[in-house]
C-alpha cells in the first residue's frame, strides 16, 4: 500500500447518489494534493453477517470464508480511511454494519490476544479517518449521532485517529447532493486538508 493511498468505504447501497457523490468530491480534494485511493463498498462484497460464533477469540481470525478475507488487512494497513455512509433508521445501513460487525476479529486481537494494539501513539500518528454522513432530514444531531458513534467504535477498534466529519443533511433524492455548491466545496477542501 503507497502512503498516500486513501481507503475510502462507501456505504450506501445505492450507487452514485449523495454519499457517493460526496464522498468521490472528498477524494478529488486528496488527488489535488498527490494521493490516490481504492474504494470498497461493503453492499458489493456479499458478505455473511457475524453469527457470534466467538472462534476469532481464539487467534483474531474470522472463520467465515467470503469477501471479507482481503479486507481486513487492506483497511489496517491504510494510513487513511474515508468512511461515507448516509443514515438509515438513524445507523447506518445493514451492509455497512454487517461489514463492521466483521471486526470483531480485529477486536479480539487488541482486547483479547493482544497481538495488536490500536491505542499505540506510534499507530495513531499514521492512521487517520474521516467521516462523512448524509441524511435527508433537518440537521438534528439525536438523528446522525449513533452514526457517528457506531463510526467511531469501529475506529477505535482498527486504530485510526478521528480527523473530522461532514454531517450533510436535507439529502434525499439521489441528485441532491449535486446541487448543493457549498457541500461539495466543503467535501473538496475537507479532503486536501486531510491529507496535508
Ligand atoms: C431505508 C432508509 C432509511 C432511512 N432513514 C433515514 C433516517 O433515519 N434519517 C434521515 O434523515 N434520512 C433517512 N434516510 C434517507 C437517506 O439517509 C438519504 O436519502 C441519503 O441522502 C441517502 O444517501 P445516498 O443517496 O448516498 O443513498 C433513509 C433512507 C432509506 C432508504
Amino acid at each position: 500500500m503507497e502512503a498516500r493511498t486513501i481507503t475510502a468505504i462507501l456505504g450506501s447501497p445505492r450507487r452514485r447518489g449523495n454519499t457517493d457523490t460526496l464522498a468521490m468530491e472528498f477524494l478529488k480534494g486528496t488527488a489535488e494534493r498527490g494521493s490516490d485511493h481504492r474504494l470498497i463498498v461493503p453492499a458489493d462484497l456479499g458478505i455473511s453477517p457475524c453469527d457470534g460464533n466467538s472462534l476469532c477469540l481464539k487467534d483474531g481470525n474470522c472463520i467465515i470464508r467470503d469477501g471479507m478475507n482481503e479486507i481486513y488487512e487492506q483497511v489496517l494497513n491504510s494510513p487513511y480511511l474515508l468512511i461515507a455512509t448516509p443514515v438509515y433508521f438513524m445507523g447506518p445501513p445493514g451492509s455497512l454494519k454487517v461489514f463492521i460487525d466483521r471486526f470483531q476479529a480485529v477486536w479480539a486481537r487488541g482486547a483479547i490476544l493482544k497481538t495488536f494494539d490500536p491505542d499505540s501513539a506510534q499507530r495513531r500518528a499514521k492512521h487517520k479517518a474521516f467521516a462523512i454522513v448524509t441524511a435527508a432530514a433537518e440537521e438534528e444531531p439525536a438523528m446522525y449521532r449513533p452514526t457517528i458513534s457506531i463510526i467511531k467504535a469501529f475506529l477505535n477498534v482498527t486504530g485510526f485517529d478521528y480527523a473530522g466529519e461532514i454531517i450533510a443533511t436535507r439529502l434525499d433524492e439521489p441528485g441532491d447532493a449535486l446541487k448543493r455548491e457549498d457541500l461539495l466545496r466543503r467535501a473538496r477542501e475537507a479532503g486536501g486538508q486531510f491529507v496535508s
